[in-house]
């Protein structure tokens, strides 16, 4: 799929495209890109139109000096939908892309057919982890974004192959991107309370042994919304995608 671009709220846009049927958005979590995604898109382009952006600050996205919320980069989905004509789509979000996909069916639930989160939750930050995010954030201005890669990979998964993906993956990106997204994820609003009015269908799929979003967060939200469907990815760490992709693509076929 050829990666093109567009110009939205002050950044340029990065995307790919490709596949047949009901548009689906797939939005990558931290700190990666669309390719985060690469393993499952063969299996879903068959059944799917699929939408991939790289989020402000990742991939070949470029960012702003100010900072931002994750309210903004849920506009600039929504800018993107608009570009393309796409009015209703359904949207997965994994990890941080959760979180955008969360803040972007909260802003505009009437474009949403369908959401998935997958190793994700809704509730905000602790304070103990908004204030990690903050000396997360210093350190990678001071030392770069390798501190990332040593520190996040292996809580991210448990498998080397995969660890060599995600290590590379987090590598490639820019530290204002990284920096952008610690901050923003740390202010992010708690999509709990709004969780009880979605009316389209959605779908979480959580690995039972991820270590960095516990799945008891997906319990969470199933709690809260009990028409919600729970797929129990088991065995896998944080990277489902990557560590089981027919199985996270099964999950995300619930959406069609
Ligand atoms: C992610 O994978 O997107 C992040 O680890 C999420 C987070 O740090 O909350």
């Amino acid at each position: 799929m050829k990666t093109k671009k567009i110009d939205v709220n002050g950044i340029s846009l990065a995307y790919t495209r490709g596949g047949v049927g009901k548009p689906l958005m797939l939005v990558h979590g931290f700190p990666f890109d669309h390719r985060a995604w690469d393993s499952v898109v063969s299996l879903l382009e068959g059944e799917y139109d699929l939408l991939l952006p790289d989020l402000r600050g990742f991939g070949e996205s470029t960012t702003v000096d100010t900072q931002y919320h994750i309210a903004d980069m849920a506009d600039d989905l929504a800018a993107l939908l608009d570009y393309l004509g796409i009015e209703k789509i359904a949207i997965a979000g994994h990890s941080m892309g959760g979180y955008v996909a969360l803040a972007f069916a909260t802003k505009h639930p009437q474009r949403v057919d369908g959401l998935a989160l997958i190793s994700s939750q809704a509730a905000a930050d602790t304070s103990e982890r908004k204030e990690g995010r903050y000396k997360t954030a210093q350190d990678v201005d001071e030392k770069g974004v390798e501190v990332v890669a040593e520190a996040m990979t292996p809580k991210l998964t448990e498998r080397a192959d995969a660890q060599a993906v995600v290590k590379d993956l987090i590598l490639r990106q820019g530290k204002a991107g990284v920096i952008g997204a610690l901050k923003a994820m740390a202010e992010r609003e708690d999509s709990m309370p709004t969780l009880s009015s979605f009316t389209f269908p959605v779908v979480l799929a959580h690995g039972d042994a991820d270590a960095l979003i516990p799945i008891e967060k997906s319990q969470e939200i199933k709690e809260a919304l009990p028409s919600a469907q729970l797929v129990v990815l088991e065995g896998a760490g944080h990277m489902p995608m990557l560590e089981f992709p027919n199985e996270t693509a099964e999950a995300l076929k619930l959406l069609k």
